[in-house]
């Protein structure tokens, strides 16, 4: 039967305390002028790649190696740190939603059977990140189930649109909302009456992740439920390109707005009877807004109005939570990860990120699982991020502390693993700051220096990784690897994710002689790390994970 129980490595020790470093949106690329990471001061990631060439390797962040549906997905966040937890390649929300609309199951599923009651007499409004970026969800997803909604009944659907520009180019909003404007007339030449109610920048509006500002979530509630904002326009192609003029707002950062019809009332707040769908698959940033549309109590915002609703997600976001109750889509089933595995083996683990991205090193690295598996051996930190401000205002956010606090568990011996994420590379790159990302990849070098010293003191191990590229490319491409040129000849700022690969670094006075990564391995991912770090630990990783990277040779 199955059991917990890891087998012994045959040749690496136990006990030693082994620090695991991502850094978030840090990829290998080649050196030039829009490469942070190389034009920063990066002294301690420098020589973890010159120094030991046996131990310093790349692996594949992005695609099929994390789960995504084609080899032009870029990584992100969710995939790469579920990758690195789990130790295996889940076919991810990205796939499953292509899958469940190319079959049209998803019509025939639960959730959708759920929220089509309200057809008849309600208005089914979907709510989302409107962009084809694929991180969080994607607009001909969207388009589909649009369709198929209004194929199966639905009369009256209203979008509630949030603009992107952080996954996408910055003023690509503007097309995203022509093509959903196009095929919404078209559904109204047919007789439906489908609209866009509301709007508003995916980073002002609803998208917040692990409560760092309730507000955003609330300024999203105000316009998408009450039907109150402080933008009114008559149509949302006008509202996107105003607000941008006008207000000098990216897309990511736009205010808040409703569509008003002739009479001056928004044309789709969300009542008693409405069927609600938020069409994002991925899970992070939709926690927030799906306890809002789900909790009978709640008390992180008033809501004014709390409408009886029937309310499903693209995807079920969290799966401790059994947040929301019903989805229209399963989620990939991440399951025996390696931090439910290890905790079984009494590994004693400490995690610890600032707020924007302590999800990441807990419920993502845990298969999207909030909690402890074991409270007695773990400990989970999380930093009180700045909330309220762009990153590029302040590129270092809370890289030290995170590092202190990394020392301080690891020099407790209290722990057997210390993991931390370092978000600087990803939350400043985000923004599209070049000067600010450098000062941001300075900073998590330093960090990173921190725990190796504390590393360095008590004999340990580090493992020093990455999640996705990000910082290491700020600029959009051409085919031919040069810099991209929009019509007035201006190169056209990148802040998304990047297709690079992402170094793995290991070393430590606590690591074994001999240990190097393997050569029969060509192109492994993010997978891959998860058995290493239990070999590292000393055990044997269960026989379904990706292979280890690494390999004992007599010295
Ligand atoms: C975000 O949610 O901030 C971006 O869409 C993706 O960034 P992440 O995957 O690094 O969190
Ligand atoms: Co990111």
């Amino acid at each position: 039967g199955f059991s917990w129980k890891l087998a012994d490595h045959p040749k690496l020790p136990k006990g030693k305390t082994l620090a695991l470093i991502v850094l978030d949106g840090w990829g290998e690329a080649k050196p030039d002028q829009y490469n942070c990471i190389h034009v920063a001061e990066t002294p301690t990631m420098d020589s973890l790649k010159q120094d030991a060439p046996d131990r310093w390797r790349l692996v594949k962040a992005h695609g099929t190696a994390v789960g995504l549906p084609s080899e032009d997905d870029m990584g992100n966040s969710e995939v790469g740190h579920n990758a690195l937890g789990a130790g295996r390649i889940f076919a991810q929300g990205a796939k499953l939603v292509d899958l469940a609309l190319a079959s049209g199951k998803i019509f025939e599923g639960e959730g959708f059977t759920y929220i089509k009651e309200c057809f008849e007499n309600g208005t089914l409004h979907l709510i989302g990140l409107l962009s084809d970026g694929g991180v969080h969800s994607r607009l001909d997803q969207l388009l589909l189930l649009i369709k198929g909604a209004a194929e199966n009944g639905g009369k009256k659907i209203r979008v509630h649109i949030l603009t992107d520009g952080r996954d996408v180019l910055d003023g690509s909003s503007v097309g995203f909302v022509e093509t959903l404007e196009n095929e919404l007339a078209k559904l109204r030449e047919k007789g439906v009456d489908a609209q866009i109610a509301s709007g508003g920048g995916r980073m002002y509006v609803t998208m917040d992740r692990y409560e760092n500002d309730w507000d955003v979530v609330k300024r999203g509630w105000d316009a998408q439920v009450l039907g109150e904002a402080p933008y009114k326009f008559r149509n949302a192609v006008e509202a996107v390109k105003k607000l941008r003029e006008e207000l000098k707002a990216s897309d990511q950062y736009l205010p808040p707005f409703v569509i008003i019809d002739e009479d001056g009332r928004a044309v789709g707040p969300i009542v008693d009877g409405d069927a609600v769908v938020t069409f994002n698959f991925r899970a992070d940033r939709m926690v927030m807004i799906a306890k809002a549309l789900e909790y009978e109590n709640f008390d992180k915002f008033d809501r004014v109005r709390f409408p009886k609703i029937r309310y499903a997600g693209m995807l079920q976001y969290d799966g401790e939570l059994k947040l929301p109750n019903h989805y229209l889509v399963s989620p990939p089933e991440i399951e025996r990860t390696s931090g439910e595995y290890l905790v079984h083996n009494g590994v004693r683990t400490f995690a610890c990120s600032e707020t924007v991205k302590f999800g990441h090193v807990t419920f993502f690295w845990n298969g999207n699982r909030s909690g402890y598996f074991n409270p007695e051996l773990e400990e989970y930190v999380e930093i009180p991020s700045d909330s309220g401000i762009t990153f590029n205002v302040q590129p270092k956010m809370k890289a030290l502390e995170i590092a202190e606090k990394a020392r301080e568990a690891i020099l407790s011996g209290k722990f057997d693993q210390v993991r931390v994420n370092l978000p600087n590379g990803d939350m400043v790159g985000h923004t599209g700051d070049i000067e600010a990302t450098v000062v941001a990849c300075k900073a998590a070098d330093e960090a990173v220096k921190m725990i190796l010293d504390a590393v360095e003191q008590v004999g340990g191990i580090y493992v020093v990784t990455a999640d996705h590229g990000n910082a290491e490319d700020m600029v959009k491409r051409g085919k031919t690897g040069q810099p991209a040129l929009d019509k007035k000849g201006n190169i056209q700022i990148l802040t998304s994710h990047t297709l690079q690969p992402v170094p793995v670094a290991i070393g430590g006075p606590g690591l074994a002689p001999g240990v190097q990564f393997r050569k029969d391995i060509p192109i492994p991912g993010l997978a891959n790390v998860a058995a290493t770090v239990m070999n590292l630990h000393g055990f044997e990783a269960p026989s379904d994970y990706e292979p280890t990277l690494v390999e004992v040779v007599d010295k």
